[in-house]
């Protein structure tokens, strides 16, 4: 393999933008609301933010340590200090594909709605949840949708870090915070709006279960593109002379507090239209859209201008794990990167069509007792992206030295990082055990165990076959 210089990002900014546009997606604006919405509210919310704040902020460090640390992408940076090893990070390339495999559907809905908000979408308030219902289940259109997404992506990704992630990063993140604001004051001015706010924030903790667990942690992990080795690739792109540990609080602080405003401009909407908190996947695409629909044309303009927020948010997030498979077939196999993205670009246009058409014409197909779409969702959420988390955590705590971890985490002794310690003993052993018995408990209360049993033993045999990777 020819030796390169390594693309790197190309301001500190650039960078924080680019991992917290990597971070704040679909994940915070369209899956938060829901999952916290069919899982009770305020208690799954306390849950979801501790989780964020001492596991995912640890983690987060973790994977920016390693990744910087060996210069290279996941299944690299895992082989390279420990070939024992290298089946975590190909887990992560197999976890992107996964999500993938789903999440460019919804980007696709989202792209759509930005014209949908045009063509009479909000004329007719009535009708937002049906239309919604009859789209996705159609057969053309929101394949068409999808494709454009996943084409965008294409196109960002062959442009490389800088030129492309960076850039469209820098300027549609804040456009999207802005935005969001506006529509949380919105959301709680309307007459019987405190519900939603009480819903959101009066902890009833009578809901939990270890479904709840489980749920609040994958939903920590997958918001903040944790447990596949996305932000280890994005480390990895990282100058010498960046604080890690500040740049992972910055992240995971912007990304919470994304996913919360989300919450506060949907559920008093919600509470003062009289809708149902526990609908489930189309709960931004109904609740927005309605929230609009009695603002006359200004409703029309700020409804696209939402869209094209959630689509970029959603496009910024997909590029990352687009990014991870990418970076693997470049670094292990030195493959182009055009032809990298080619190629794993290609595979997602299959597994795209097959998840979206799992919403209607497919949707008597099942994996395991669940349609393509919730296969691929459910195995990365409730499992990979849990047990990628610990697994860094293992590796770290136990098979990296701490000297290599601490010089990097403090630039060489530059840099402070205070809470080193604290940091190194979650990681070795309040995080493994931690996730450990979240993973059990929800795992024994799932519905899906046949998919649950599949997944683990997936893990397994990738583990089995570290060596030959
Ligand atoms: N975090 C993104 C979101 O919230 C999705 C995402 C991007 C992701 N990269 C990831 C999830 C890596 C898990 C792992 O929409």
């Amino acid at each position: 393999m020819e030796k390169k210089q390594r693309e790197s990002w190309g301001s500190r900014f650039g960078f924080i933008m680019a991992a917290a546009g990597s971070a704040v997606g679909l994940g915070n604006i369209w899956r938060f609301p829901y999952m916290a919405g069919s899982n009770g509210g305020s208690a799954f919310i306390i849950i979801y933010l501790v989780f964020a704040l001492v596991i995912g902020i640890s983690v987060m460090v973790g994977e920016f340590a390693i990744g910087r640390r060996t210069q290279l992408a996941a299944v690299g940076a895992y082989k390279s200090i420990n070939k024992n090893w290298t089946f975590a990070g190909v887990l992560g390339v197999l976890s992107a594909f996964f999500i993938m495999g789903f999440y460019p559907v919804v980007g696709g809905w989202a792209s759509a709605y930005i014209f949908k908000s045009f063509t009479g979408l909000l004329s007719n308030p009535a009708a937002i949840g049906d239309v919604f219902g009859a789209f996705i289940t159609s057969s053309i259109e929101p394949v068409v949708w999808m494709l454009a997404y996943l084409v965008v992506n294409i196109i960002i990704v062959s442009k490389g870090i800088a030129g492309g992630i960076e850039k469209a990063g820098k300027i549609l993140m804040p456009t999207l915070f802005a935005l969001l604001i506006l529509i949380a004051i919105r959301s709680i001015s309307l007459p019987g709006a405190g519900a939603g706010l009480d819903f959101l924030f009066k902890p009833d903790f009578s809901q939990v279960t270890g479904q709840t667990f489980l749920a609040a942690l994958g939903q920590a992990f997958f918001s903040l593109s944790l447990g596949m080795g996305c932000m280890m690739t994005y480390g990895s792109y990282l100058n010498k002379s960046e604080n890690l540990p500040n740049n992972a609080l910055i992240v995971t602080l912007l990304d919470t507090s994304v996913a919360l405003i989300a919450g506060v401009a949907i559920f008093p909407a919600l509470f003062a239209f009289g809708m149902e908190p526990a609908q489930g996947a189309g709960l931004v695409f109904v609740v927005v859209p309605q929230i609009f629909a009695e603002m006359g044309s200004l409703g029309v303009v700020f409804s696209a201008i939402f869209f094209i927020a959630l689509t970029v948010a959603a496009l910024t997030s997909s590029v990352s794990l687009l990014e991870v498979v990418v970076a693997y077939l470049m670094d292990q196999r030195g493959w182009e990167r055009v032809k990298a993205v080619y190629t794993a670009g290609g595979i997602m246009v299959v597994t795209g069509i097959l998840s979206s058409l799992s919403m209607g014409t497919l949707s008597g197909f099942k994996l395991l007792g669940v349609g393509i779409f919730d296969f691929f969702d459910i195995l990365t959420d409730k499992i990979f992206l849990a047990i990628g988390g610990m697994l860094l955590a293992i590796f770290i705590g136990w098979f990296v030295k701490r000297e290599d971890l601490e010089d990097e985490l403090t630039n060489g002794g530059t840099v402070k990082f205070g809470l080193f310690n604290i940091w190194y003993a979650l990681m070795k052993f309040v995080i493994p055990l931690a996730v450990l018995v979240v993973a059990v408990m929800g795992i024994i209360s799932i519905e899906q165990t046949g998919l649950m049993i599949f997944g683990l033993g997936v893990i397994v045999v990738l583990a089995l076959f570290s060596k030959k990777l």
